[in-house]
C-alpha cells in the first residue's frame, strides 16, 4: 500500500504546486481530499504521474474549501469515480455533487471503502458556530492501522480512538494528516501528543492545519517516528 501526497503547503521534490489544503491518493485508487485549488491538483496528479481516470473513489474528509477545491474538474477527468461524503456535509455542496452526476456514498458509519481501506464514519462538530461533519480514512496494513485526517475538527485524538475500537486487536501505526492544532494553545498540543503516546500510536506525519508548534512537539516526542511529510512524497506502509 502506497500514499502518495498531492497536496500541501510543502513540497519535496520540483514540479509540483503547494497551497494551504490537504490530498493524498491511497493505493493508486482511493482519492483523499483535493486540495485547495484545481490548478494545484491536477498539476500535481499529473507530475506524480497518476492515472485520473483510474480514480475509483474519492473520499472528502469535509466541505471546507482546501478540501474540495480541485473536486469538480477532478470528476470530469474521472466521471465514473465514486464520491464518498459525510451525510451531514452542507446541502448545497451535496447537492453540487448529485448536480455534476457522481456516484455519491452518503456516509453516516464506519465502511469498507476498498480492500483494506475504510471511513471512519462522520463525526458532527461545529467550527466556527456552524455545524460541521468530517469523516477520516482508516487503512489496515500488515503492521498495523493509519488514520488519514484531513483536518481533523472533531479532535486527532477522537478519530484515532474510532480507529482502535473498530480494530481492537491491530496495533496503531501512524496518524497523518491534518491534526487541527495551529490555534491550539501549548497545554493542549503537549495534552494531545501525550494522548496519542498513550494510546500507541507508533508514527505521526502531522502537516496542513496541525501547525508547527504541535510539528515541533511531535516531532521532540516521536524522535524518528515523526515522519516529515511534503507533496511529491510516496509513503510505503
Ligand atoms: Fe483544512
Ligand atoms: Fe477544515
Amino acid at each position: 500500500m502506497v500514499i502518495k501526497i498531492l497536496y500541501d503547503e510543502e513540497k519535496a521534490f520540483e514540479g509540483y504546486l503547494t497551497g494551504w489544503g490537504f490530498s493524498c491518493l491511497v493505493d493508486g485508487r482511493v482519492l483523499f481530499d483535493t486540495g485547495g485549488s484545481a490548478t494545484g491538483l491536477l498539476k500535481n496528479l499529473k507530475r506524480a504521474g497518476v492515472n485520473i481516470s483510474g480514480i475509483e473513489t474519492v473520499v472528502i474528509s469535509h466541505d471546507h474549501w482546501d478540501h474540495i477545491g480541485g473536486l469538480w474538474p477532478l470528476l470530469n477527468k474521472a466521471p465514473k469515480a465514486r464520491v464518498y461524503v459525510c451525510h451531514n456535509s452542507g446541502g448545497a455542496f451535496k447537492k453540487k455533487v448529485l448536480k455534476n452526476g457522481s456516484d455519491i456514498v452518503e456516509v453516516k458509519d464506519f465502511a469498507r471503502i476498498a480492500p483494506g481501506i475504510f471511513t471512519s464514519g462522520e463525526f458532527c462538530t461545529r467550527y466556527k458556530d456552524k455545524p460541521l461533519a468530517e469523516q477520516a480514512l482508516v487503512i489496515k496494513t500488515s503492521r498495523g492501522i493509519v488514520l488519514i485526517a484531513g483536518c481533523a475538527h472533531p479532535g486527532i485524538v477522537k478519530l484515532i480512538n474510532r480507529a482502535k475500537l473498530k480494530f481492537p486487536a491491530e496495533s496503531l501505526l501512524m496518524a497523518m494528516g491534518g491534526f487541527h492544532l495551529k490555534d491550539s494553545s501549548k497545554q493542549v498540543i503537549k495534552g494531545t501528543v501525550k494522548r496519542l503516546k498513550e494510546l500507541g500510536l507508533k508514527q505521526v506525519a502531522p502537516l496542513h492545519c496541525s501547525g508547527v508548534d504541535a510539528q515541533s512537539e511531535f516531532q521532540k516526542a516521536y524522535g524518528n517516528n515523526f515522519i516529515k511529510v511534503a507533496v511529491g512524497q510516496e509513503i510505503s506502509l
